[in-house]
């Protein structure tokens, strides 16, 4: 299994990446050859790896070919507002039109692009790509693969379509909750990574994978398991500890890195039993992807990642915003609000942020931070063992979670649960940053 191809940047200048970026509707070709229509950004889904490094400034230019308004969000790097693609206050791309954003890329790491209006059904379509920020300093690895988890429904007579929904579907999207990440209960849902069903990546014994990992489901658990290596980044980057995990979710919108120093053995990275609704998983394990190493060369000695060390914050003790996430099917409040009705929370550019979520509800709801990453202080109390930078964490019902912040860029940044039929749904705040008076 190779990664997604990667986009060519189309300024030929150090320092600058350029590129145009198309969403058009197209026709995908699942495992088993059933061919279903939905959306790619220029023509390929996953959609072109964009890979830059550190300090580059990235232009993109958004042409929206489209039957409906679109925009392109940047998951998890904070970038100025204008070009963050969320439409509070601005609107979307109308079909035929195009927009150019940039931003700086200020932070190392593995980040995704996706449409921020009508999310669930354009993101289910297809609309999807990772975003690389290379460190320079980072040690090469031999091999690296960019390994996309989409769960999709498989088309039936009446449901015809890609994953889930076809994208102009007025039909509301099925519930999620106590699937575990196995599709929908009711309907055969199936985990693809890169399009492809239980691929195998190939590489030289004796050496090093690099894997970068998204889930980039609408609504899919994964839980990891198997050899999963050492776990050297999460969503923001290099982690302050690696770590070695028997077992790792990945929740909607989720990233982790692992890195592997393999001899001869292969190995099978596992979806396993998971409920988000709580209580026993559901189903069966399925085999996600296989690493097959070619010869029996030793393992060798794994590159050395500087990760920086610090330690877990002390919390500050105050609270300056509290979301409590709440509802049932059908229903989904933040502060008992539902976006686009909702009252705007402001803190000031480079003061300190503390806020307690709060999960009221019996299901899972994997929160969410436009521009702003956060450190975990404490879940239900209790601080972690390694500190922990996130912008996608999972709420576990009944869970209260305390985030450290301090917010850089001033904007109009949207909070929400990235399973994205909630988000559609209401389950999304605004929290305005303004500059220091
Ligand atoms: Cu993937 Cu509003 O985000
Ligand atoms: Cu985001
Ligand atoms: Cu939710």
């Amino acid at each position: 299994m190779v990664s997604p191809a990667e986009a060519i940047d189309e300024d030929p200048a150090p320092g600058a990446f350029l590129l145009t970026l198309t969403a058009a509707p197209a026709e995908h070709v699942l495992p088993g050859g059933d061919i279903v229509p939905g959306y790619a950004y220029n023509g390929q889904t996953p959609g072109p790896t964009i890979r830059v490094s550190l300090g580059d400034t990235v232009t993109v230019t958004l042409v929206n070919q489209l039957d409906q308004a679109t925009t392109v969000h940047w998951h998890g790097l904070v970038v100025p507002w204008e070009s963050d693609g969320a439409t509070w206050m601005l609107g979307g791309v109308a079909p035929g039109e195009s927009r150019t954003v940039t931003f700086t890329a200020t932070k190392a790491g593995t980040f995704w692009y996706h449409p921020h209006m009508n999310t669930d059904r354009q993101v289910d379509a297809g609309l999807y790509g990772v975003l690389i920020v290379e460190d320079p300093a980072e040690p090469k690895v031999e091999n690296e693969r960019v390994i996309v988890l989409d769960d999709w429904i498989l088309p039936e007579p009446d449901n015809g379509a890609l994953d889930s929904q076809p994208p102009d579907s007025a039909s509301p999207a099925p519930p999620h909750g106590g699937d575990g990440g196995h599709g929908e209960s009711g309907a055969e849902g199936l985990w693809l990574v890169n399009g492809l069903l239980a691929p195998t990546v190939e590489m030289l014994s004796g050496q090093s994978l690099r894997a970068r990992i998204v889930n980039v489901s609408n609504r899919g658990y994964v839980l990891l398991g198997g050899a999963l290596g050492a776990q050297i980044a999460s969503d923001q980057g290099l982690l302050d500890t690696p770590q070695t995990p028997e077992t790792l979710l990945l929740a909607p919108g989720d990233r982790v890195e692992l890195l592997w120093s393999l001899g001869g053995d292969g190995f099978t990275v596992w979806d396993l039993p998971y409920s988000h609704a709580g209580g026993a998983g559901v189903g069966e394990p399925e085999a996600l992807l296989s690493v097959a190493p070619e010869g029996d060369a030793a393992a060798p000695t794994p590159p050395t990642f500087a990760h920086p060390g610090e330690a877990v914050s002390a919390d500050p003790g105050f609270t300056t915003l509290t979301y409590t996430f709440a509802g049932d099917d059908g229903a989904w409040f933040i502060n008992g609000e539902q976006y686009p009705e909702v009252t705007v929370g402001q803190v000031i550019a480079g003061q300190p942020v503390v806020i307690e979520a709060r999960n009221l509800s019996a299901v899972e709801h994997p929160l969410h931070l436009h521009g702003l990453a956060f450190e975990l202080l404490s879940l239900n109390g209790v601080a972690p063992t390694a500190r922990t930078v996130e912008d996608t964490l999972n709420l576990r019902a009944r869970d209260r979670a305390r985030l450290l912040l301090t917010p850089t860029e001033p904007g109009f940044w949207m909070v929400h649960c990235h399973i994205l039929e909630h988000e559609e749904g209401g389950m999304m705040t605004v929290l305005e940053v303004v500059e220091a008076p």
